[in-house]
């Protein structure tokens, strides 16, 4: 089996996306492990992890480099976490403010030695500024009315260089069609960052749009 690395740290058969399985780990979320030339790789889900796909989705630089630190808000049982982790050999601080799967993410995190989970909310940075030191990304999937200020606010708080927002339109109004939305995010983020790249996720999901932002 063959496999090119796409971008850093990034790997491509030609079908499906994978990270190097670095940490040596079981399967995360049932993904497959594959090995090439004695080196493991974690088969990446696009329908799991919405920065998958973006990259199914045509993302035509990859935002997150070896070197960056990573603040990851809304990191769940820590699905898409984890590829980070095995994509940047810096820390990823990674916030989420419900209990359950903040539990699974204490697991994830346990062989992972980059990898620092954060019980917190993102509305309140100053809550975690004590753990979290200036960033390079900031990273935000959170379904909320205030999704865009939650992530303007922490990019400014953590002096980050790059953003990635996942947006998910009906979160923000149910009632507005989703690209009279993403026009008016885009406009707002556009007074604040620079849009580097805008992928909209279908068909993996629904009424989502990736920004990727630079500070
Ligand atoms: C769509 S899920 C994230 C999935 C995850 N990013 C992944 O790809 O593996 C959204 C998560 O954001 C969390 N969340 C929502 N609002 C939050 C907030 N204000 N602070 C921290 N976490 C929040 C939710 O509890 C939920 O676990």
């Amino acid at each position: 089996m063959a496999i090119e690395e796409r971008f850093p740290g990034v790997f491509f058969d030609g079908e499906s996306y994978y990270t190097e399985n670095r940490w040596d780990t079981e399967s995360v979320y049932g993904e497959r492990i594959i090995t090439v030339k004695g080196r493991k790789y974690r088969q990446w889900d696009p329908r799991r992890s919405k920065l998958c796909a973006a990259l199914h989705k045509g993302l035509s630089s990859f935002p997150i480099k070896k070197d960056d630190v990573v603040l990851y808000l809304g990191a769940a049982s820590g699905t898409t976490v984890s590829h980070i982790t095995e994509i940047t050999e810096k820390e990823v601080y990674a916030v989420e403010f419900a209990e359950r799967p903040f539990r699974n993410l204490i697991k994830v995190a346990e062989p992972r030695k980059n990898l620092m989970p954060i019980l917190g909310n993102a509305r309140q940075p100053s809550e975690y500024k004590h753990i979290v030191p200036e960033v390079d990304v900031v990273y935000q999937d959170i379904a909320q009315r205030d999704q865009v200020e939650i992530f303007l606010k922490n990019m400014a708080f953590f002096n980050a260089k790059k953003g990635i927002l996942m947006l998910k339109s009906r979160s923000m109004n149910v009632s507005e069609k989703p690209k009279i939305v993403f026009q008016r995010v885009a406009d707002q983020l556009s007074e604040y960052t620079k849009i580097v790249q805008s992928v909209k996720l279908k068909p993996y999901e629904k009424d989502h749009m990736a920004f990727i932002v630079k500070a």
